[in-house]
């Protein structure tokens, strides 16, 4: 049986520690399964976090990390339909696309149009679908599109890929949004935006008068919790959706705002229940976004999957501009 290459992982631990190269067997498509030439991979955040153990429960060792990565189909299985060999497609709801061949149920993989880049492709899913998860919640709480206009937002570490294209959502709609970032040399790099307020964290603190009707939170921990505490309007939201501090946001700083609403949103919740016909309308959304640049991400390097313990230490670097990309087919 042919092999192919794959980034594995036997054990949880740091990244850099337990992602090894391996070559795995290439078996033919099972019935309702299509397999794909994995042509561009993406680096996220979340690839990340299940390596650890963070998710243990519902993690099966041995595991091919990467959510997200555009490829071509090549072969597929006995009854699948609307789907043949040549089409470019983009595989969602498991990890896996870390490797240079996936196999995949056929009704996972939905189709890319041909005008996208393979740049955009790989980063079309995971980080402009959040997005439009958050702004949706948004709107939920205050009521509708028009409900954002003039609303005060906090978007915290804004110039990650989620935070620049919520920061241009947003200011499109009409809201007030202030950007938090811990550097001046973040700061500096955000999308130049009519009306964009910007706050660096760990500079001077936040002036107690300095209130948001929503904050929209990746960091958590003394951060996120300090936002919530002292600087949510009564009557507010707080939307956590990461927490690249590595810490919660501390019980107590929940516990003393029961005026607000806090909620934290994980993409796959929508993924894995809101059906084909909806996923593939949320992925069209995706695909507009990128062409007219609100989706659009920086990509600061593509690595060859043979070289993957350097697009790791790139990923983790403090001077990363962009995502980290991966050719898995060599
Ligand atoms: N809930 C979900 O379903 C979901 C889905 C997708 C992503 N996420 C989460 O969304 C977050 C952002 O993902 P992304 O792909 O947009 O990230 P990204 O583009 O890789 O950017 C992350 C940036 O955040 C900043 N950062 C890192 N640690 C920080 C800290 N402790 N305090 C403040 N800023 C910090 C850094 O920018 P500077 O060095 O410039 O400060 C870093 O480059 C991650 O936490 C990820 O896990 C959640």
């Amino acid at each position: 049986m042919p092999e192919y290459l794959a980034a594995l992982v036997a054990e949880y631990g740091r990244p850099e520690d337990v992602i090894r190269l391996a070559s795995l067997p290439r078996p033919a498509p099972k019935p309702g399964m299509v397999d794909i030439t994995v042509e561009r991979a993406a680096i996220n955040p979340s690839d990340l976090i299940p390596v650890t153990g963070a998710y243990s429960n519902r993690t099966v060792l041995p595991f091919v990390p990467g959510f997200e990565g555009v490829g071509i189909v090549s072969r597929v299985g006995a009854g699948v339909i609307g789907l043949k060999p040549g089409d470019r497609v983009l595989p969602l709801g498991a990890s896996g696309l870390w490797q240079a061949t996936l196999q995949r149920p056929a009704e996972w993989c939905l189709a890319v149009p041909d005008d996208l880049s393979i740049e955009q492709a790989a980063t079309a899913y995971v980080n402009p679908m959040t997005t439009l998860r958050l702004i949706a919640a948004l709107k939920d709480h205050f009521g509708g599109f028009a409900g954002l206009a003039g609303r005060r937002i906090a978007i915290t570490a804004a110039g990650s890929a989620i935070g620049r294209m919520l920061l241009k959502t947003l200011s499109a709609e009409g809201a007030e949004v202030t950007a938090i970032v811990r550097s001046e040399r973040t700061a500096a790099r955000l999308p130049p935006l009519p009306g964009l307020l910007t706050l660096v964290t760990g500079q001077q603190p936040i002036g107690r008068d300095t209130v948001f009707d929503a904050v929209v939170d990746a960091v958590g921990g003394e951060t996120g919790g300090d936002l919530l505490r002292h600087h949510l309007a009564a009557g507010g939201v707080f939307l956590q959706y990461g927490a690249l501090s590595g810490m919660p946001i501390a019980q107590a700083m929940l516990s003393a705002r029961p005026d607000v609403r806090f909620s934290f949103l994980w993409l796959r919740t929508f993924v894995h229940s809101a059906g084909r016909q909806a996923l593939s309308n949320a992925l069209s959304q995706c695909f507009d976004g990128l062409r007219d640049g609100t989706f659009a991400s920086d990509i600061a390097a593509t690595y060859p999957l043979s070289r993957l313990s350097e697009a790791l230490a790139h990923q983790k670097a403090p001077d990363r501009l962009g995502k980290v990309l991966i050719d898995p087919r060599c």
